[in-house]
């Protein structure tokens, strides 16, 4: 029998390996969850080649061709609009998104942050700045936390994280390398799991 299967937009700004990780978990006919677009504020994001080789439709909505923040976001519930979503999934996508949009998305919009929030977090808190902020504090361990997002920036509930060791001679990039393979894990069991609520509510 065919499961139940939520629907998914993935918003990315870059190369977009998390979204690649959900790309080959939607391959599995057992999981319950399957992508029906993936938009990029970034024309040239790696992670539109990705979504085409996988045959999901795309849609570029970059932030500089808008006069503001409102009128960009209007074009990314335009694009959402064209299918019936169940489930937003922020997979490094670089822009903050305003309580307006956010609101509307409330309970149905997750990010995947690369620290274990609630450290770590916040404007201005990410790529290199959270790996570097984590050696600097002389952490013993970093990961990742897959969280809901609200209007303020990383303090949505946490869904789920997952915890790596931060090892003697880490740089910024040997620690970013090591949290971006436990995010990709995450990711995919993060929707699993929001997967499985709306299959109880059914
Ligand atoms: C991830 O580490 C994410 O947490 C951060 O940017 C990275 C995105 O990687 N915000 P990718 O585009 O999914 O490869």
């Amino acid at each position: 029998m065919a499961i139940d299967k939520i629907h998914l937009a993935v918003l990315i700004s870059g190369s977009g390996s998390n979204l690649q990780a959900l790309i080959d978990a939607c391959a599995n006919p057992d999981y319950p969850a399957q992508i029906d677009v993936v938009i990029s504020n970034v024309s040239d994001a790696f992670g539109l080649e990705r979504a085409k080789k996988a045959g999901i439709p795309t849609a570029i909505v970059d932030h500089k061709d808008y006069s503001g923040r409102e009128a960009f976001e209007a074009a990314i519930a335009e694009e959402l609009a064209k299918y019936k979503i169940d489930l937003v999934c922020l997979a490094g996508f670089m822009r903050i998104l305003t309580p307006g949009f956010v609101d509307k998305w409330e309970g149905k919009m997750i990010n995947t942050h690369p620290a274990l929030l609630p450290k770590h977090g916040g404007k201005g808190m990410h790529g290199e700045h959270v790996h570097k902020a984590v050696l600097a504090a002389g952490d013993s361990e970093s990961g990742v936390s897959i969280h809901y997002v609200i209007p303020e920036v990383d303090r949505g509930e946490i869904l789920l994280q997952r915890r790596v060791a931060v090892k003697p001679g880490d740089t910024a990039e040997s620690l970013a390398k090591r949290v971006l393979t436990e995010e990709h894990v995450a990711y995919v069991e993060a929707v699993r799991m929001i997967a499985e609520i709306h299959q109880k509510r059914a």
